[in-house]
């Protein structure tokens, strides 16, 4: 039997979950959803949804992996009976995001190189359609595209390797060099693009704030979905990751620490990008909002545009950028992964070894499908579904779970505060068991009822024609199997190990 692992330093373990809250979500989500839901103001619903959800969550993710020493899982499992599957939801979900999270950085890989010569050319958007993607029509797969396939193993290699090196000696030494690398990079990119002639027309745009926007129930959505996803709280990551940690560990700075570096980074995306974005505006003589995008549309069509115009030095800007992307996006990979490694280890008694060899394996094979011709399509369903319908409802699942069938809030907050400097109060208490629930709750029953397919036509405004069949398929098969899978899980035996007895013989459970 195999020992749990343990992070190395306290220092490490920070890293590794600033590393994992930093990624694609900060640099190509953030920039615009907020400039589309209401732009300085959008900063008045993004900080009520980080500091009553986003902070208390992980707080309350950090106690849960710390205190019951497991993958979700074994965390929901040790905390209820009952309540395995949902641990095991939230893992089905981190599954389905990392089997196309990887292949966006898989693009990102191709796009470094393209940015040698910048071979994109003058048409980016025809570019990435056609020379690049191949795209067909949605809901056909077509045939394998080698110049995303052979980025996307090299992905899985990368991932994978670092996972079999272990927690300590993979996760904690990659994120030790991925994530200063990667702020180093960020920081000369947003230097570079706040200097450049319109950057402050692209930030006057961007911090311009529309107050009548707020009271859109839309736009808390959206602060919302971007905190969750963001902060990667409700998708087992933080749970997992905090198994990890040793007994004497400050719990609540860590997650301030955490939250607030993840906040910055983000706002510092949206400086950068807003800079970007004014300085093609400025270039082409058009107003902002012709040039603003988001997600695909601004990594790999709108920012390709901004490098051919750059004054010198494009093609290292380009490659500067796309690096970003990609080590931004590695360390979240390797998050992502984690959650289901260690979930297989748990629950089969497996090795670590065999477990990222079964598990990341499969994540890489299914992967392969957004790696043909109608990949881009399958991804953008995905990520919708799972986004909507996945971690904001499993964030509202969670919180009711332990704040009212449970009632475990004062336990944990007993177990944070005795191990952590600042002290938890009650808003905290406050913000688990009544604020939260009731904006999530609110939401999602917005959304349950509203017309999804409405809200879909445009997730990035650069690609659209799904066919409802499509859409229903692809996106409500995903985020309704994610629960009857992680249901399903949860029936099987478990092959507990002697860590797992110890616990539960010592009233874990
Ligand atoms: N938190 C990660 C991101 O923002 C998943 O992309």
């Amino acid at each position: 039997m195999e020992t749990r692992s343990q992070w190395g330093t306290r220092a490490g373990f920070i890293m590794a979950a600033v590393g994992s809250a930093i990624g694609l979500g900060n640099i190509w989500r953030f920039p615009s959803v907020a400039y589309e839901n209401g732009g300085g103001a959008f900063f008045i619903p993004y900080l009520f949804a980080l500091l009553t959800a986003g902070i208390p969550i992980l707080i309350m993710e950090f106690t849960m992996g710390h205190k019951y020493k497991g993958s979700a899982p074994l965390t929901y499992k040790r905390i209820n009976k009952k309540a395995e599957w949902v641990g095991w939801w939230a893992v089905i979900v981190a599954f389905v995001i990392s089997t196309y999270y990887s292949v966006i950085i898989a693009w990102a890989i191709s796009y470094s190189i393209f940015s040698f010569n910048l071979s994109w050319g003058k048409d980016t958007e025809g570019f990435l359609f056609g020379d690049y993607l191949n795209l067909t029509d949605p809901g056909q797969m077509g045939s394998f595209v080698p110049s995303v396939l052979i980025p996307l193993i090299i992905v899985w290699i990368v991932v994978l390797g670092i996972l079999f090196k272990g927690v300590k000696k993979g996760i904690e030494v990659a994120n030790r060099i991925f994530i200063p690398a990667l702020v180093i990079i960020f920081l000369i990119i947003v230097i570079r693009a706040v200097t450049l002639p319109g950057a402050l027309s692209g930030l006057e745009a961007f911090f311009a704030p529309d107050f009548d926007k707020i009271l859109e129930p839309g736009v808390w959505v959206a602060a919302y979905g971007q905190i969750f996803f963001s902060m990667s709280i409700a998708f087992a990551i933080m749970i997992t990751y905090s198994s990890y940690l040793p007994k004497k560990s400050d719990i609540t700075n860590n997650a301030f620490i955490t939250g607030f570096g993840n906040s910055s980074f983000e706002l510092l995306c949206g400086i950068g990008v807003f800079s970007a974005l004014g300085f093609m505006a400025t270039q082409q003589g058009v107003p902002i909002d012709e040039v603003v995008a988001g997600g695909v549309g601004l990594a790999f069509v709108v920012f390709p545009q901004i490098i051919n115009q750059f004054p010198a030095l494009n093609e290292l800007f380009g490659f500067l950028f796309f690096a970003s992307l990609v080590l931004a996006g590695l360390t979240s990979l390797m998050s992502i992964t984690e959650t289901y490694v260690a979930g297989l280890v748990d629950k089969f008694n497996i090795s670590r070894n065999k477990a990222v060899l079964f598990g990341g394996g499969l994540a890489a094979v299914i992967s392969l499908l957004f790696a043909t011709q109608g990949g881009l399509n399958f991804l953008d369903a995905a990520d919708y579904f799972i986004n909507q319908f996945g971690v904001a409802f499993l964030g509202l699942v969670e919180v009711v779970l332990m704040a009212w069938i449970f009632r475990k809030l004062n336990e944990f907050k007993a177990h944070a505060n005795e191990i952590s400097d600042i002290q938890l109060g009650a808003w905290w208490t406050v913000s688990l068991s009544v604020i939260t629930p009731i904006v999530l709750g609110y939401q999602m029953f917005g959304l349950f009822k509203e017309n999804l397919l409405k809200q879909f036509d445009t997730p990035t405004g650069n690609y659209s024609g799904y066919t409802d069949a499509f859409i229903f398929y692809g996106g409500w098969l995903i985020a309704i199997g994610a629960i009857v899978v992680g249901i399903l899980l949860s029936f099987s035996k478990w092959r507990a190990n002697r860590e797992f007895k110890d616990q539960a013989s010592k009233g874990g459970e």
